[in-house]
């Protein structure tokens, strides 16, 4: 069903014809990884300490957290590792195993991927996790009712325009609730609907500049401390009808509806227009 695309790092990634979008951008999966996701969130800075808890939205086919783990372990070899991963369909991570995506990863961190795609709880030598399989609207609730907190998340699903309903503002309000005090949450999106909606869960954000590609990610946490400031040019895109927020108030409405709900609202907006605002910043 999957099957391996080249990017241009040499990483391969897979292309959904449910969510007709491919699951990385050209530029690599690897690279992805390491400039949205690993290096945002701070990884290498927070495995100096005993243990890591990291959560990652939309596994797929792991790399965001296989890269995460060779980091954590290559400045920490005894860093203990708490994991969780939210994932709706488990043939994407067995797709990247068939296929040894992770042909270049350490063994320790090939060991674990395999084990993360069987669906079973993974505990071995500084790593316990676990990948919840089904709608992450609903996964959430058993990762908070758990009692994990997450120091670093990744939160990385399809786009907005196809996956609506892993950035709406009470999706968004339950990862936050995930996220510890110092915790960071990285994600490829700079779309304003999604940045005001972190902001409207109470969280601070900060942009991830763009690495080989045209459009920066944004990082989020309750601490200001080090977050790289948004340009001028990104703080007037969230004046703009651009920024009205996706909402699914049940966690429960199909993507249509969320997208048609955003729709009418930008449509009756006295917000100045998303047009105007690009003429004004024309680059
Ligand atoms: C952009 S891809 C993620 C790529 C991945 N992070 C990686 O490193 O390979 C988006 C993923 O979200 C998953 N997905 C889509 N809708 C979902 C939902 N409602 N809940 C959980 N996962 C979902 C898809 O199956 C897909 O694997």
């Amino acid at each position: 069903m999957y099957k391996p695309q080249p990017t241009a790092d040499g990483s391969v990634t897979f292309y959904s014809d449910t969510f007709g979008e491919s699951f990385h951008s050209r530029y690599g999966a690897n690279q992805e990884a390491e400039s949205k996701f690993v290096a945002p969130t701070q990884i290498a800075r927070k495995a100096t300490g005993k243990t890591l808890s990291l959560l990652d939205i939309c596994y797929g086919l792991g790399y965001n957290s296989a890269v995460a783990l060779d980091t954590i372990w290559t400045v920490n070899p005894e860093c203990q590792v708490e994991w969780v991963g939210l994932e709706l369909d488990r043939a994407v991570c067995e797709a990247a195993i068939e296929y040894n995506i992770f042909e270049s990863r350490s063994s320790r961190v090939r060991e674990i991927v395999s084990e993360i795609a069987t669906g079973r709880p993974v505990n071995c030598d500084r790593f316990s996790g676990k990948l919840l399989l089904g709608d992450a609207r609903e996964t959430i609730a058993t990762v908070l009712n758990s009692g994990f907190r997450a120091e670093a998340i990744f939160l990385d699903p399809f786009s907005p325009q196809r996956c609506p309903q892993l950035w709406t503002v009470e999706f968004l309000q339950q990862v936050a609730n995930i996220l510890t005090p110092s915790g960071r949450l990285a994600t490829y999106s700079c779309a304003a609907a999604v940045r005001s909606a972190l902001q409207l869960v109470g969280l601070n954000i900060g942009t991830i500049a763009p690495v080989g590609r045209r459009w920066p990610g944004t990082v989020a946490s309750f601490s200001s401390i080090d977050l790289p400031p948004l340009t001028e040019k990104e703080r007037q895109h969230l004046q703009t009808r651009a920024a009205i927020p996706y909402r699914d108030r049940t966690l429960r409405d199909d993507a249509t509806t969320i997208i048609k709900r955003r729709a009418e609202e930008v449509e009756t907006s006295t917000l100045e227009s998303t047009t105007q605002w690009k003429r004004r910043w024309p680059n």
